[in-house]
């Protein structure tokens, strides 16, 4: 263990099993180590790094805004918020923008968002289905959200308000639905829960409900969206608009941000019901702008969807070859590997001692969630490794 490293095991709270390196450096898809080993990051900072490490462009506006304006209280208007903000609804089907400083807060106020919206428009209708193996967050509220026991378990009693039903399931929607619903909120694909693609028809026939039942449906897109899945946010494959999106991860590329959409008529917050010291401050926002900016000027969602494919196809002759490797799934560059045993740990040591980093999803899983600005050279190197690899566990 290295100094680093044992200093950490002193005085950082253990709240996760960390991968046996300290990253000291990182440029494009690359990172290096307290030793000056490189690495190719196919975990991207957990699906954040959208433009990879220290993009000129981040690297750029972020240097700009330190030396002008890093943070005012939101009392008073400045020029990066309404920028990114109306980037934000000039490139999607929502029409109002509040930021925050992460996923879980995003999404948090997306449910104060639609509770104050049944408090106004359903006779005061509080509660929000979420789905089983969902991921939305920390907070206790979102815990309560995640459909996950693992989450769950050591913090019961959780608030109350969310109902966990079956992923990919209308009727358990419809069986959950009551007058006291507010909000169906729903991950196009279930990142952290497993790569979980639902059926095709499933988004537009939740999206059919709500309509019915006048609630809201609320996307959450924080791994989903900015270009991930293939396309700027994952609904535009799907055929239908959502009420509410969240997102945050790739937004600003590795500056902390979060952010809430929403269409006109569900945009009810008045002054004063929510609100953020740092959320939204010029220094976020400068970053997620020129983020933003390069991700839509350059095609990088298309660039996503490409180079997924090629991983995918990789992927599918390496499990041509090893008997073990029992699925592959994923849209754009978010892509989960599942194995046959309980062997991801072993392929992730492994893939480290061969100079890749790949994320342990589950125990018989991987995900692989890089930039989305490599290209199938990287996507080929990170084959030939993980190739060798997987060969360990055969030998
Ligand atoms: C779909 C989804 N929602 C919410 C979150 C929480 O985001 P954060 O860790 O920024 O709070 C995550 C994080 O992995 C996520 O994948």
């Amino acid at each position: 263990m290295s100094y680093w490293q044992e200093l950490e095991h002193k005085y950082y709270m253990s709240t996760v099993e960390r991968v046996p390196v300290t990253l000291v450096r990182g440029q494009g898809a690359r990172v290096w180590d307290e030793y000056g080993r490189e690495y190719l990051d196919f975990v991207g900072g957990w699906a954040v790094n959208s433009l990879g490490h220290c993009h000129p462009v981040v690297v750029e506006a972020v240097v700009g805004q330190v030396r002008t304006l890093i943070q005012t209280s939101n009392q008073f208007y400045t020029v990066p918020q309404v920028r990114l903000a109306e980037l934000l609804v000039q490139n999607s089907c929502l029409d109002k923008v509040f930021f925050c400083n992460s996923g879980a807060e995003a999404n948090e106020g997306a449910v104060k968002l639609a509770r104050r919206y049944g408090k106004l428009n359903l006779g005061g209708a509080f509660e929000v289905i979420t789905t089983m193996g969902s991921f939305h967050g920390r907070t206790l509220a979102m815990v309560a959200a995640t459909g996950q026991s693992k989450f769950q378990q050591p913090y019961v009693p959780l608030p109350n308000g969310f109902i966990n039903v079956e992923y990919n399931s209308i009727g358990a929607i419809k069986a959950a639905t009551t007058n006291q619903t507010c909000a169906v909120m729903l991950e196009p694909v279930q990142g952290e829960g497993g790569v979980n693609i639902p059926d095709d028809d499933y988004l537009a026939a939740v999206r059919q409900w709500c309509d019915l039942k006048g609630i809201l449906l609320i996307l959450d897109e924080i791994q989903t969206g900015l270009g991930r899945t293939g396309t700027l946010f994952a609904y535009q494959q799907l055929g239908i608009e959502p009420d509410i999106m969240t997102l945050a991860k790739g937004l600003a590329s590795g500056i902390p941000i979060g952010a809430i959409l929403a269409k006109e008529r569900a945009s009810v917050f008045t002054p004063g019901e929510h609100g953020s010291t740092f959320g939204g401050n010029p220094l976020a926002c400068a970053a997620g702008y020129a983020t933003l900016r390069f991700i839509i000027d350059n095609d990088i969602p298309g660039n996503a969807n490409s180079v997924g494919q090629y991983l995918i196809n990789g992927l599918e002759g390496l499990k041509r070859k090893f008997q073990f490797i029992t699925d592959i799934r994923g849209r754009g560059l978010l892509v989960a590997l599942e194995f046959s045993s309980d062997i991801a740990e072993s392929i992730v040591m492994a893939c480290l001692d061969r100079g890749l980093l790949a994320n342990r999803l589950k125990p018989n899983a991987l995900r692989f969630m890089p930039p989305l600005i490599i290209g199938n050279d990287e996507v080929d190197e990170a084959l030939s490794i993980l190739d060798k690899a997987l060969s360990t566990i055969i030998s």
